[in-house]
């Protein structure tokens, strides 16, 4: 395989990761054996993402799956992070193809999970997901550079409150609901960005009803009582944090979360995200107190047995598409 097909191979793996609200704000560039990986700003979310933290996280977890892509199609991967200065980095990272080397089965493993993780917004078997699986997702986010911790059923118990709460103030706010609202795509719509309606659980099974229902703020009441015996009911729930909370530490965390996704996948896992706890700046100081040990909160997940298999229905852009010349 030539270097050039190997590092769009990457790229389209790499298209294939989680972003909030399915944003995908990334973009690549190919110099010789070098991958580029540029956020894309235009793809901010201004109201609840205002200093691009999840944007940056979004493209950390592109980041992982490009550098999983390589290690699987057997060559060495050589990461270059731009160093964090007082303004958000455009070009966030490059990486560079090494020599060949056979994939571990780790790589193997990751690689296979990419295309076939989910995110799961509905329930999980009451199935418990065992320590040893934890521990690993631990490691994994170590060498990251990240912390992950479990949190224990009194913890989950004060998070559930925590996302109810979210939930109500998020929803009280006009601009919130609008662009939220903004990134949702109906039935047979043909964006390949966004949520698609049915993959949000507002507790109405009938999606065009969401419109109407998006307009009042009491969703916020239904979908935080609704998102809160979720918690609850998970059967477990993790926190990933960093010691320090700037560009650097995003991306690294991004990469942490995505590393967590895949092997929990191949673990026959999915998670559920809980950022909106961590959207609202006295509510993350409010994590961080019931959590010390991960330092900064920046990613809250359910994790466990889906209910029902992950139908992936969440569109992605071509990878031709975010890949400039
Ligand atoms: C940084 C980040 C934050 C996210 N926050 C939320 C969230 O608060 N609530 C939610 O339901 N999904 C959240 N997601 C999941 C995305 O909406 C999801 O990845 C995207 O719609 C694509 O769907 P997929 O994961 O099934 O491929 C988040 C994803 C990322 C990477």
């Amino acid at each position: 395989m030539t270097t050039d097909l190997v590092l769009r191979n990457a790229v389209a793996a790499a298209v294939m990761a989680p972003s909030s609200h399915n944003t995908q704000p990334w973009r690549f560039r190919i110099a010789g054996d070098a991958l580029e990986l540029h956020a894309d700003p235009k793809r901010q979310l201004l109201v609840i993402d205002r200093d691009c933290r999840q944007l940056v996280e979004s493209c950390g977890c592109a980041l992982m799956n490009a550098r999983v892509a390589i290690r699987a199609m057997g060559h060495e991967e050589h990461l270059t992070v731009i160093p964090p200065g007082p303004d958000l980095p455009v070009h966030l990272a490059t990486v560079r193809l090494g020599a060949a080397r056979e994939p571990t089965a780790l790589d193997r493993e990751l690689m296979h999970a990419i295309p076939r993780r989910g995110t799961n917004r509905r329930s999980f078997l009451a199935r418990p997901v065992p320590e040893p699986v934890i521990d690993e997702l631990r490691a994994l986010t170590t060498r990251e550079g990240a912390e992950l911790a479990r949190l224990d059923p009194g913890q989950k118990a004060a998070l559930a409150t925590l996302v109810e709460e979210a939930d109500t103030r998020q929803f009280s706010s006009g601009m919130f609901r609008e662009e939220l609202m903004s990134w949702l795509s109906p039935p047979g719509s043909r964006r390949r960005d966004g949520i698609p309606f049915e993959e949000k659980e507002y507790g109405s099974p009938r999606a065009f009803a969401l419109a109407k229902i998006m307009r009042s703020p009491m969703l916020g009441e239904l979908f935080g009582t609704l998102e809160e015996s979720l918690v609850r009911g998970s059967p477990a729930v993790v926190v990933l944090g960093t010691e320090r909370d700037d560009p650097a530490a995003w991306l690294a965390c991004g990469q942490a979360l995505e590393v967590v996704l895949l092997h929990a996948t191949a673990q026959g896992l999915a998670a559920s995200f809980l950022n909106q706890v961590l959207e609202l700046a006295d509510l993350r100081t409010r994590v961080a107190k019931l959590v010390p040990e991960v330092g900064y909160p920046q990613m809250i997940l359910r994790i466990g047995v889906p209910a029902e298999p992950i139908h992936r229905v969440s569109p992605r852009r071509d990878f031709r598409d975010v890949l400039d010349a």
